[in-house]
């Protein structure tokens, strides 16, 4: 009686996600979304936990997270999973969060592949560990020609780095002719960013209460929709995707005109 009684709930559950997710997909869904998941540790030592479960539970969801984005239709999803800033924790959690991509795209790469999903990376490549770098080149060389929904981590990244290198291309080019300062304008540097090709996100979500960016996409979040809650990334489902992205579809964007 209980297992009937949950097994109707759930589909119950799954039958109300699904009309939701049809009713979103009425208005337009934000191209691209762009989340700093955040909350990880303290949701492990709620649990009397150590840190590095949060993070384990943490990759759950964003598998459930691509699931749904695939679902949805956004065109481009970029996880902040690791920051240059992140190399100050200690030695075992920056060890234990670099093995996360081998074992996360060990058990999800045939599904990204089936599901068209393109996989990408931003961040400074030099630094990571040749297994954990292995692993996502081995994922973007066997995505690199679908064309659904592409899922860019951003590992090693840090903002201001990366505006900094761009600038010294940007200079570099004009110093050897390849390009006219006079023709520099906002759509050239975009494309000296580790974003070029990519569209500005439209949406971007911060879990666990903290209200701030963290040196992430500065340059490129300059009009995007923010969106933050409390929740903590692995308590992070389907439903608060759906409020966040329902919360965009109501908010006016101006880009700066009337
Ligand atoms: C921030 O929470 C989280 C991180 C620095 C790591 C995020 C990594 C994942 C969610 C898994 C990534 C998965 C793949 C496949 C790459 P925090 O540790 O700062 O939490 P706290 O603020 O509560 O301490």
């Amino acid at each position: 009686m209980f297992n009937k009684i949950r097994l109707w709930k759930n589909q119950n559950n799954s039958s109300t996600l699904r009309e939701k997710i049809e009713e979103i997909k009425k208005l337009p869904i934000p191209e691209h979304v762009a989340i700093i998941m955040d909350g990880n540790g303290r949701w492990a030592k709620k649990r009397a936990l150590p840190r590095i479960a949060g993070h384990h539970e943490g990759m759950k969801v964003v598998r459930k997270t691509t699931r749904l984005a695939n679902q949805l239709g956004i065109k481009t999803l970029t996880l902040y999973a690791f920051s240059t800033e992140n190399w100050k924790r200690p030695k075992n959690e920056v060890e234990y969060i670099m093995k996360l991509p081998e074992e996360f795209l060990g058990a999800f790469l045939p599904e990204l592949i089936k599901e068209n999903v393109q996989v990408k990376m931003m961040g400074y490549k030099d630094k990571l560990p040749v297994h954990t770098l292995h692993a996502i080149e081995k994922a973007i060389e066997e995505t690199k020609n679908n064309n659904g929904l592409v899922l860019n981590f951003a590992l090693n990244y840090g903002s201001r780095a990366e505006i900094i290198d761009a600038v010294k291309q940007v200079v570099s080019d004009c110093r050897s002719d390849i390009m006219n300062e006079n023709d520099l304008n906002e759509e050239v540097f975009s494309s000296y960013l580790m974003t070029a090709n990519m569209t500005d996100p439209d949406l971007l979500i911060r879990t666990s209460g903290e209200i701030r960016l963290s040196n992430f996409m500065l340059w490129q979040l300059a009009y995007t929709e923010f969106w933050f809650t409390e929740v903590l990334w692995p308590d992070f489902g389907e439903e608060h995707l759906l409020e966040a992205i329902e919360t965009f579809q109501n908010r006016q964007r101006r880009f700066g005109g009337i």
